[in-house]
């Protein structure tokens, strides 16, 4: 039997395959978006298919982004919202199978529902620009596994790919333009995914310290010190003082005016080397003028700042693991922490904190084309509320780091790096490295919608891998060109 990536919650076939129907009989303003999606996809699946029926799509209250779908006499689907219409459509394109005897549904009773707000997977495209094109065969992806968030990891040392008007002069040749990023969101509308814009602060900073040194460098020389030991990146920092705050506050409206109804900013916070203020006068004057005592005072104000911009412009702050332990009360407990190296601070540490956390654990959930990455199958072993990592110097090295089940556990993310795809590091050219990094992402992402939709315990692997492959012939064909 074929069964669909993410498994349904229960699922039940009731007899023998009939023809396939990709009509609909009368349509809610509401769905339409999801309903020509579907159809384009089906069309690109199958080409023009004779319509025996039609499928009703109704609208009930009470199933959240959950819906049911029963196939017999009538091919029936009942959703509560556009998200939830989407989502049993995937499920529906999913069933359908082309035979000698033309398209076909299997008679099936699922209903269906996601255990995880957060499913989602992010791509950096500040290393190695990636074509507006690649982006939206991801949001193909997502939209086939219901994967629900995608992430852009917009800016780094070496590029700012947004295109700020507020900054013109960090913003790197290849970049994308606003109407690129415009079309983009209502794409992803449309699918039920939503972008989290990432602009990546105070550290990861060189662009900008490049194109604007009065206003971001700092006087002291960047040493790379951290980043260094694992990716060979030297990473800047973002001055601290006044007028860099309100700068700040531009950038991430401008982001916001864009990303018009992404209800999460990503504001960075990885990996800042913070020793780099030290002996920086301007940011040493902040420090006393606002009496933070040491630079791990500083990155918390950092964060908290950064983070209480996110709610003025009325959306929720997320940000990377990366603040220290002591500086948990400064920062709006509102804001979402990625808990990824376990180096920083732990995840028990921040979900006593009273932050709510996504698991985006380096092991197994990163991709590092070409070298680092994982099986899909142990994916399937990792679980939502568990870390672990190859680097001695992170806390789940020597064994993993396990919390109790705790709602405050959002979800989990596949992180898609390019740290060894910039052009000075590359070694093969950049569509092939592209064209790999996708070929890992579409191998992996079943595996991540699965263990976030049902959270805990695992499927049958050999089965899952079996449909895995099945799907990612049809995801190819899928694809936006
Ligand atoms: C990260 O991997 N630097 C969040």
């Amino acid at each position: 039997m074929k069964y669909p990536i993410p498994r349904p919650k229960t699922l039940e076939f009731t007899g023998e395959a009939i023809p396939a129907t990709f009509a609909f009989a009368s349509v809610d303003p509401l769905f339409a978006p999801a309903i020509r999606v579907f159809q384009t996809y089906a069309e690109r699946l199958f080409g023009a298919v004779e319509s025996a029926g039609a499928i009703l799509l109704k609208q009930e209250e009470g199933l959240g982004d959950g819906y049911r779908l029963s196939i017999g006499e009538t091919v029936e689907m009942v959703v509560s919202t556009a998200v939830g219409a989407n989502y049993a459509l995937a499920t529906l394109l999913q069933l359908a199978e082309k035979t000698a005897d033309g398209v076909v549904f299997p008679q099936v009773a699922i209903t269906d529902a996601p255990d995880s707000n957060w499913r989602g997977v992010m791509i950096d495209l500040a290393r190695c620009y990636h074509e507006v094109e690649y982006l939206y065969a991801v949001a193909d992806l997502c939209w086939l596994y219901k994967v629900n968030r995608l992430q852009l990891h917009l800016t780094d040392d070496q590029a700012v790919r947004f295109p700020l008007v507020s900054l013109p002069k960090a913003v790197s040749e290849e970049h994308y333009t606003r109407e690129q990023l415009t079309a983009l969101v209502d794409y992803c509308r449309d699918r039920g995914v939503v972008l989290v814009p990432e602009i990546d602060a105070p550290g990861h900073f060189r662009a900008f310290n490049a194109a604007y040194p009065e206003l971001f460098g700092t006087t002291t020389e960047d040493k790379g010190a951290e980043t260094t030991a694992q990716t060979g990146i030297v990473s800047g920092i973002m001055r601290a003082q006044e007028q860099t705050f309100a700068i700040m506050q531009e950038v991430f409206r401008e982001v916001a005016e864009v990303f018009v109804d992404s209800p999460w900013i990503h504001i960075g916070g990885d990996e800042a080397q913070i020793d780099q203020w030290n002996g920086c006068e301007a940011s040493m004057q902040y420090c006393a003028a606002n009496g933070l005592s040491d630079i791990h005072e500083l990155y918390g104000h950092c964060v908290a700042r950064f983070s209480r911009m996110i709610l003025d412009l009325g959306r929720t702050p997320v940000v990377w693991e990366g603040f220290d332990e002591k500086t948990n009360a400064m920062i709006p407990k509102e804001t979402v922490v990625f808990s990824w190296e376990s180096y920083y601070q732990i995840a028990p540490s921040l979900l006593k904190g009273g932050f709510r956390i996504i698991n985006s654990s380096w092991q197994p959930l990163y991709i590092v084309n070409p070298v680092r990455m994982w099986d899909p199958e142990t994916i399937l072993d990792w679980e939502k509320n568990r870390w672990e990592h190859w680097w001695e110097k992170s806390q789940a090295c020597e064994k993993p780091i396990v919390t109790d089940r705790d709602p405050a556990i959002l979800g989990g993310q596949i992180c898609v790096w390019g740290d060894l795809m910039q052009p000075t590091n590359a070694y093969a050219p950049r569509h092939d490295m592209l064209r790999d990094e996708f070929g890992h992402l579409a191998r992996r992402l079943p595996a991540l919608a699965e263990k976030t939709w049902t959270s805990y315990g695992s499927p049958d692997k050999e089965a899952f891998m079996r449909d895995t492959d099945r799907l990612t012939a049809v995801a190819e064909k899928l694809f936006h060109t």
